[in-house]
């Protein structure tokens, strides 16, 4: 999704704003541009595709300065083009966008006589209100506060006015905006990773007009000087490197057994669970675990394991759709938010609507000081780390992790398992687990052999039953997101109600294969896909050689509890080898964003 970036100081801003936009690419993008003082004038350079091409540019017109703001484009309001992309000027200002003003249908209305808009961008509109409060009032922050009022929706902004040389001002609503400063300038952006500063403290704008200027940085509320909030960065979260592998997604793959020893270290102490919030755990008569693509895949496995183990009635809500489904009261429920980013806007609006309702609000996040993090009652963190690749991986796991965790918890104080029970489960996940997917990782060649066979392959269908199928949707989501073929989940029973009928020789069956429970059943089911001519390939621990598949992609030996880890790794990194057997931009899939910001 969009990513804003400013600076402000003695280096070369052109060079720290490009670097803050190759640091953002991982959000997902499809143009990308700057505008920067050069000299007094304010010179504005942007292009589609790829920041090399916003680079290339900047060099041709020899652009330098030392104050300027940066922004990719992940087009919302308009094809993907220069016209659309940001900065956009209007007047005396400057800007670039992150979010959506609401109301920019109504602003329009008011402005189109005053001003030309060239672009289908809700962007241009904003930049044009600014410019309108500018001139009538000649004062840039008291503006800058009356157009806070007059946006509606979500955003984070940052402007530059081409009579204030070398400044830069930023306001947000609802959307991240954080400000640095070091030795060498002040920074301003959406996204942490997008900071060349040093070690510094970090500061969150929400309410405040933030002001970087050469050599001081200010923030503004109602006209009066204010220190806003500030917090330390997470420096593990600012690490970015491939270290020689040939994606970040196969990096984080192979970081998935450390992750979820990191994951567990947090919260479990001499094999016992330690959650910040023990008391509350035992006051909820249900809960409902909202979240997106990924993460609500494992809140999926979430709800299931809580309701088994421990006897709780707990469901899944697709995040973007509870404002339709949610009840008319809360009281009572923990509403589980599950978000990498913690900037989801849809699963962010889930979260406020949820506390609007009186549940108690748990997030589980990976990005600490993120929105969800925030505005959660209490907070369970994945140690994942910074996550680059677009598709979900060690995220992935590192929730799964924490819902165990929460699983065994809460059936520990409903009297369903006992301390030892508890830390027998603990030490099995710390201990075994990791060194389970490592095996997985170990055979990687082994899949990629098979995942080269499936490349030609245009549709598919993963089936399986009971936890197996919930792993299936996320299977099926990793294949489709980065190879572009598409698949579905099917739980494996329900496939002969009326899908089975698109089964043919061209349609391979991933049947998945860990649940001693579901066994027979799911080999049945095997039968009948194999009958009708499709190539099924077999995920599963020994048990599965006694099926019948045309391909097995065999697991080590667990508790079948723990499968979902193991078999998560294996899914992964089949679609990854489906991926680069297809020539596909793995780490940045088309048309995907990495932090969704708009609902
Ligand atoms: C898929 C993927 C997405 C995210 C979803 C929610 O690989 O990454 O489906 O899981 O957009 O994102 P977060 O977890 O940041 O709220």
């Amino acid at each position: 999704m969009c990513g804003i970036i400013g600076y402000c100081g003695k280096e070369d801003a052109v060079e720290k704003l490009l670097y803050g936009l190759k640091a953002l690419e991982y959000r997902g993008y499809d143009s990308a541009g700057i505008a920067v003082f050069d000299g007094d004038e304010v010179i504005s350079v942007k292009s589609e595709g790829r920041i090399g091409n916003t680079e290339a540019l900047c060099k041709e017109k020899g652009l330098q300065g030392f104050c300027g703001i940066g922004h990719t484009r992940w087009a919302t309001h308009g094809e993907v083009s220069v016209r659309n992309a940001h900065p956009h000027t209007k007047g005396r200002t400057t800007i670039v966008h992150n979010g959506i003003a609401e109301n920019y249908n109504e602003l329009n209305r008011k402005l189109k006589e005053r001003y030309d808009l060239i672009s289908d961008t809700d962007t241009e509109i904003v930049c044009a209100l600014i410019d309108s409060i500018y001139s009538e009032i000649e004062d840039p922050i008291e503006a800058l506060e009356i157009a806070k009022e007059r946006i509606n929706g979500s955003y984070a902004i940052a402007v530059i006015f081409s009579d204030i040389v070398d400044t830069v001002y930023g306001i947000c609503q609802d959307s991240p905006l954080i400000v640095s400063e070091d030795e060498n300038g002040m920074y301003l952006a959406s996204d942490i990773t997008a900071i060349d500063s040093t070690d510094k403290l970090y500061y969150r704008v929400t309410n405040e007009v933030a002001v970087l200027c050469r050599d001081k940085l200010q923030f503004y509320r109602k006209g009066e000087k204010v220190i806003p909030e500030s917090f330390n960065a997470d420096r593990n979260m600012r690490k970015c490197e491939k270290d020689g592998f040939s994606h970040f997604m196969l990096k984080e793959i192979h970081e998935e057994p450390d992750v979820i020893k990191r994951t567990l270290d947090r919260y479990v102490i001499d094999g016992i669970i330690r959650f910040p919030f023990e008391d509350i755990l035992t006051s909820f008569r249900s809960i409902r675990i909202i979240a997106c693509g990924t993460a609500l895949h494992a809140g999926m496995t979430g709800a299931y394991l809580i309701e088994k183990m421990a006897g709780i009635p707990c469901r899944y809500e697709v995040a973007s759709e509870f404002r339709y489904n949610a009840p008319e009261d809360m009281s009572g429920e923990l509403a589980v938010i599950i978000s990498q980013s913690g900037e989801t806007a849809d699963s962010l609006a889930a979260l406020r609507i949820a506390k609007e309702l009186s549940a108690v609000a748990l997030g589980i996040v990976n990005v600490e000081n993120s929105s969800v993090a925030r505005e959660s009652d209490i907070v369970l963190y994945t140690s994942a780390g910074a996550e680059i690749a677009v598709a979900s991986t060690k995220a992935y796991t590192a929730q799964l992790a924490i819902i165990y965790l929460l699983a065994f918890k809460l059936a520990y104080k409903k009297r369903r398992l006992s301390l030892n029970e508890q830390r027998d489960l603990c030490d099995c996940l710390y201990r075994e687990i990791p060194d389970a997917i490592r095996e997985v990782i170990e055979i990687k060649e082994q899949i990629e052999k098979t995942a080269k066979k499936y490349a030609v392959c245009e549709n598919a269908f993963y089936i399986g039953r009971g936890m197996d199928h919930l792993l299936c949707e996320e299977a099926s989501l990793k294949l489709k997101e980065i190879s572009y073929i598409h698949s579905e989940a099917y739980a494996a029973g329900e496939l002969k109600h009326g899908t089975i009928s698109l089964i043919t020789e061209k349609t391979p069956v991933i049947a998945l294969l860990t649940d001693p429970f579901v066994f027979s059943k799911t080999v049945s089911n095997i039968r009948e896909v194999k009958a009708r001519g499709a190539e099924v390939l077999v995920i599963g621990m020994s048990k599965a050689e006694e099926c019948e598949y045309d391909a097995l992609i065999s697991l080590p030996e667990t508790d079948p509890l723990f499968a979902p880890f193991t078999a998560a790794v294996a899914f992964q990194l089949f679609a990854y080898y489906v991926a680069l057997h297809r020539g596909c931009d793995i780490d940045k899939p088309r048309n995907l964003a990495k932090s969704v910001t708009v609902e």
